[in-house]
């Protein structure tokens, strides 16, 4: 097995100045956001330096590269068969969902999502005017999974599309090939897209297979995929993501987004995707067995220092979602665990009203500070509000 990666100390760490490490006083260890701690694939690393050697800095011209380095990718990973002629590139998953709705929704329509879930979906439907229908998830013993009977009865009042997140964030769900499948035949009976959002399909552990949403019969005509390397190889910040479709109805959708579309990718974003997506995966394999390896560090730290904590490991993502109902009864645990632990993690909330009571914690960082933050919570769940 590949030796897991290391993480820098957390001085070195504080000098990034991204998000992760800019939002929060240097006190306070920072596990909201999905942004890892790891160092830079080294193929990924060299793809950026040589493009900045060489002041590489223009706008980006993404085809044909990106769609074969996308298909080399989705063949290897998944067997899907993708056609680099049907991947498009866009400046990030966000920008291709909202380009999507505003093609494929009239103002005014639903648009199906399923709560908990990564809180920019309840943005991207307003934001091409349509209105939000929510479905949320299934809650049972196991954790959580597509309730099929309650969208069945949503897609009965025909939404416009339905927003998936495969595999699911925040709850870490991958949803099965037959539960894709139940969802592909509803889809296709009441007329329902379905956009599916795969940005953590290459971060599917050990234990879990990934089913991309076009591999399944029939859901060419009804679906298009967005894909990217941003969240297994940590690119978020270069801007490039990729949408991509199976069939004539979807291609010929996709052909009509604006122009400009494409050239809005980052150039960086597109040579970094292609070195990740191409060269990538000895790196990804050892990713993949950290995060497996700190999962299992995370069940044995939340059994020992908090007990109380309920939650079902993810099998995709480095997102634990923990439900903390039994600390307490407010319904945003993050303040205490911010105020008193100076750990900061994503309050549950944001992800829907399932969330309340719920905090998402990113184990993607190392043994020590994992260890660390987990202890600063279990202090915080016990001690005294601060005065
Ligand atoms: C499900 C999901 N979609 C999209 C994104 C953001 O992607 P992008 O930065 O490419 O818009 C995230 C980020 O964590 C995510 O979890």
């Amino acid at each position: 097995m590949a030796p897991e990666l290391t993480v820098a100390p957390l001085a070195e760490l504080r000098r990034r100045r991204s998000a992760k490490w800019r939002t929060f006083p240097d006190d306070v260890l920072p596990l909201f956001v999905a942004e890892m701690d790891y160092d830079l694939a080294p193929p990924v690393l060299s793809a950026l330096t040589e493009a900045i050697a060489r002041s590489d800095s223009g706008y980006t011209a993404a085809a044909p590269e990106l769609g074969k380095a996308v298909a080399g990718f989705a063949g290897r990973h998944w067997a899907w068969e993708v056609d680099p002629a049907q991947v498009t590139a866009v400046t990030d998953v966000g920008v291709g969902v909202v380009e999507l709705l505003r093609l494929l929704t009239r103002p005014g329509d639903a648009v199906a999502i399923s709560p908990p879930v990564y809180p920019p979906f309840f943005d991207w439907a307003p934001e091409a005017a349509a209105r939000l229908l929510e479905v949320p998830l299934a809650r049972g013993e196991a954790g959580y999974r597509l309730d099929l009977e309650a969208l069945e009865a949503a897609f009965a009042t025909h939404p416009a599309a339905y927003v998936l997140c495969n595999p699911h964030n925040p709850v870490g769900r991958v949803h099965t090939a037959d539960e894709l499948a139940a969802l592909v035949r509803l889809a296709r009976l009441y007329r329902v897209t379905i956009i599916s959002d795969e940005i953590h399909a290459p971060l599917v552990l050990p234990g879990a297979s990934f089913t991309p949403l076009l591999t399944v019969p029939g859901a060419a005509d009804v679906a298009v995929s967005v894909v990217s390397a941003s969240k297994a190889f940590n690119l978020a910040g270069l801007k490039c993501a990729a949408i991509v479709t199976a069939g004539p109805p979807m291609a010929q959708a996709v052909q009509r987004l604006p122009g400009d579309t494409e050239g809005r990718t980052g150039h960086l974003g597109v040579l970094a995707t292609i070195a990740a997506m191409s060269d990538g995966d000895e790196w990804l394999a050892a990713l993949l067995g950290t995060l497996d390896a700190r999962r299992s560090q995370l069940v044995e730290l939340l059994r020992a220092h908090l007990p109380a904590v309920r939650w079902t490991p993810p099998e995709a993502t480095y997102l634990a979602w923990l439900d903390c109902a039994a600390l307490g009864r407010d319904d945003e645990p993050r303040e205490r665990f911010l105020a008193r632990g100076r750990v900061a993690l994503e309050p549950g909330t944001r992800f829907g009203a399932p969330g309340a009571g719920f905090v998402r914690l990113n184990f993607a960082t190392s043994p020590a500070i994992l260890t660390e933050a987990v202890t600063r919570m279990a202090h915080a769940a016990t001690a005294a509000a601060p005065h």
